[in-house]
């Protein structure tokens, strides 16, 4: 017979499920137990803090629920999409024909890359968050914070005098940890830094581009290294941009990374 306090925990649970139906299977798999609150709405994804199923050893999970396409503000696809291979002959024939399936396959597409991403660069020992689970428009992953405190975007931290120095190269060498394992984050920012406790975790992935394949790879690469500059420069980081963008490509070209 069960006791009292794994009764209440299953119908707690069972409450969760019709509460979160896109979720049920997460509670079902012990991913999540609860939902705790919406951490914030974006363009293209609402992140939940959710308390942790039995099959997590932390204390929160976040959900980053993808939205579908026709409620988003999509971002300019064909930049960061040139060079994907797209699946198999029928998804690539419904994906050119831009056909409801076809917008399926791309929506699948995007959350499938920022779960490959985060999954490659986590066990190269990047500084993103560890990725639990991925299915439909859904990705659990470690949530960075305390429930009621989540981390701090790094654009709107005041940072300390001789912490800045410290973080840039922490950030620089993960785009270059990045680039040895052939992605480039391709929407680096002080917005898609998190910042807890002196460390930094960078999320939001599903636009990495690998430079193997992408013609705009350099160009994207670039742009991360001048946003993260530019934000640093705020704090008394000098830094050459275009000397570290060139010293990064010849190094990955010349496969010296
Ligand atoms: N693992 C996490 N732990 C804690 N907070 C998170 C986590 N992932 C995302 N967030 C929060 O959710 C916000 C949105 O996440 P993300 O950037 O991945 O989605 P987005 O749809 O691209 O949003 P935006 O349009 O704001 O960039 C982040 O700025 C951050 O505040
Ligand atoms: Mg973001």
């Amino acid at each position: 017979m069960q006791d009292l306090d794994t009764e209440l925990y299953l119908e707690a649970l069972d409450q969760e499920r019709e509460r979160h139906p896109e979720l049920a299977s997460f509670i079902d798999d012990g991913w999540i137990a609860e939902v705790l609150h919406v951490v914030k709405s974006g363009k293209e994804a609402t992140v939940l803090c959710c308390k942790a199923g039995s099959r997590v050893e932390s204390r929160c999970v976040a959900a980053k629920i993808y939205r579908s396409r026709n409620n988003r503000v999509f971002r300019n696809d064909a930049v960061y999409q040139e060079g994907r291979v797209v699946l198999d002959r029928r998804a690539r024939r419904a994906y050119e024909k831009k056909s409801r399936a076809g917008r399926q396959v791309q929506e699948g597409g995007w959350i499938y890359h920022e779960w490959d991403a985060l999954k490659l660069l986590h066990a190269a020992g990047a500084d993103v968050p560890a990725p639990f689970t991925q299915a439909g428009n859904v990705l659990l992953m470690e949530y960075v914070g305390e429930p009621d405190d989540p981390a701090t975007p790094l654009y709107k931290v005041s940072l300390q005098a001789g912490e800045a120095h410290e973080l840039f190269h922490t950030v620089m060498r993960n785009i270059k940890l990045y680039l040895a394992h052939d992605r480039i984050h391709s929407d680096l920012s002080a917005y898609n830094i998190l910042y807890w406790e002196g460390r930094l975790k960078i999320i939001d992935f599903p636009q990495a581009v690998d430079p193997r394949s992408n013609p705009n790879a350099l160009a994207l690469l670039q742009r991360d290294v001048e946003n993260v500059c530019a934000y640093f420069a705020k704090w008394g980081v000098q830094s050459d941009p275009h000397r570290i963008t060139r010293g990064l490509w010849g190094r990955f070209l010349r496969g010296a990374l």
